[in-house]
């Protein structure tokens, strides 16, 4: 089985408030984007493409090795991993997407992606237990449900499917709609998502404290 990585990294961090892309945003020295394609390939990804905003193109190649193909991303992650699923060489017959914005991802998180694709899951992510008290509120902010817990699940990034699985149910999905992941793109067209154990340390970057936490990670 060889295996593409594409990194959604269009995103421009309006939350993290920085004054460039968020993927650009250096942790301890290195763009957030680099950090997230080194984790791909020491997991065992072979080839990764990154969906870029386009006017930020030249930034992203000059920090990223020349074997990293970039695409120009779109309004939405969803438009960005259609045009990065796009323009992945033909060689791959799995695909894992994973976000720029999760720079920490263990490689063991990526291998165990890799290892239940190996055994012929069509698509599988990584999970967490949810820890806190969940509850469901009406407009007014008061408590209307707890919701049991053990049944829910965190999901991570990198998600690993069977090419031509993801790409028909890209295919079937119609432009403009609008998912959070691509798990869910998958599930839209009636594939069964799987799971493995995620890692606390592939949390997301997204707002300053997240990056205040993975710099303590790293050390700085
Ligand atoms: N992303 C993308 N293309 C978009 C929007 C998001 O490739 N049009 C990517 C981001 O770069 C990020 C990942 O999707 O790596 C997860 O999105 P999120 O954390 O929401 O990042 P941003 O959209 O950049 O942040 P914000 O929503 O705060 O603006
Ligand atoms: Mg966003």
């Amino acid at each position: 089985m060889s295996a593409v990585g594409i990194v959604a990294a269009a995103g421009s961090g309006s939350r993290l408030g920085a004054d460039l892309p968020k993927a650009l945003v250096p942790l301890a020295g290195r763009p957030l984007v680099v950090w997230a394609v080194e984790s791909l390939l020491a997991g065992g990804v072979a080839e990764v493409v990154v969906a870029v905003p386009a006017a930020d193109r030249a930034a992203f190649a000059a920090a990223l090795p020349g074997t990293v193909q970039l695409v120009d991303g779109g309004a939405t992650r969803t438009a960005s991993v259609r045009a990065g699923l796009a323009a992945a060489g033909p060689a791959a017959d799995a695909v894992l997407v994973h976000d720029a914005a999760r720079p920490l991802t263990p490689p063991e998180v990526v291998a165990r992606v890799l290892a239940a694709l190996a055994t012929g899951a069509p698509a599988v992510v990584p999970v967490l237990p949810v820890v806190d008290t969940t509850v469901v509120v009406d407009e007014a902010g008061t408590v209307t449900a707890a919701v049991p817990r053990a049944s829910l699940r965190r999901v991570q990034t990198p998600q690993g499917f069977d090419r031509a699985v993801l790409v028909a149910a890209y295919a079937a999905l119609e432009d403009g709609v609008e998912l959070t992941d691509d798990a869910a793109v998958v599930r839209a067209a009636g594939v069964a998502v799987g799971t493995v154990e995620g890692d606390e340390r592939a949390a997301k970057v997204t707002v300053p404290h997240d990056l205040h936490l993975a710099g303590l990670q790293v050390g700085r």
